[in-house]
């Protein structure tokens, strides 16, 4: 993978637009307005590949991104965001559910949470279903530019204590808007695709 060819496939809404064919998946997951898709586009290169078709907060869509034909990238709807109507939440559990029930085609699951602050309780709801799947896991500490060097240590601490990581689990400190250790979570995600193959 060389990350050269990024091809938008879909956005599914409901469980028949899934995809489950061979290609393994990468999942990414936040909550909403916590960098998900400047994440996908830090690790692309890219301005905007992961905006295509997305509104964000109001509409629940799973995005696929076909990477070098060898694997997805699945960037999944934002959870959390204040104003989503309750039906659009249901809709939201109900499509989560249905997502991870079948994840047997999951190579890495990427949870993104805010560095600046502990895991929401929906962090911890969706840190659960990322367990419960047993795929291969990190964690995403996103927008460390925004923090002290002082405070880094403790908050990433505190992020592993309230998800309860197991210690093989990574805490990685990031920035989308830096670049922070971009070339460590692509490291990740060539070893999770490579695993996959080599099964
Ligand atoms: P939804 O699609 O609404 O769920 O949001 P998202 O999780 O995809 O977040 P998005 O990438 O749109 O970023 C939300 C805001 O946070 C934007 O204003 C970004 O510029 C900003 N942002 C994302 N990552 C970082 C980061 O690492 N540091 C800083 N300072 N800002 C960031
Ligand atoms: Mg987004």
């Amino acid at each position: 993978m060389n990350l050269h060819n990024v091809e938008f496939i879909k956005s599914a809404a409901a469980a028949g637009g899934l995809l489950h064919d061979t290609v393994p998946q990468i999942v990414f997951s936040g909550k909403s307005n916590v960098g998900k898709s400047s994440v996908i586009n830090k690790l692309l290169n890219r301005k905007s590949a992961a905006r295509v078709s997305s509104r964000p907060g109001k509409t629940v869509h799973i995005n696929y991104f076909l990477i070098d034909k060898k694997a997805y990238f699945v960037d999944l709807p934002g959870y959390g965001y204040a104003r989503v109507a309750k039906t659009e939440q249901a809709r939201w559990s109900g499509l989560m559910e249905i997502y991870f029930s079948s994840a047997d085609h999951i190579a890495l699951g990427i949870m993104i949470v805010d560095s600046r602050h502990p895991p929401t309780k929906d962090d911890l709801t969706m840190g659960a279903w990322f367990k419960a799947t047993g795929c291969p896991m990190v964690v995403v500490a996103n927008k460390v530019d925004k923090l002290k060097n002082s405070e880094k240590d403790k908050n990433l601490e505190v992020i592993r204590r309230d998800l309860d990581l197991r210690e093989d689990i990574p805490v990685i400190p990031f920035s989308a808007e830096k670049g922070t250790n971009k070339e460590l979570l692509l490291d990740a995600v060539f070893k999770a695709v490579e695993d996959w193959n080599n099964v």
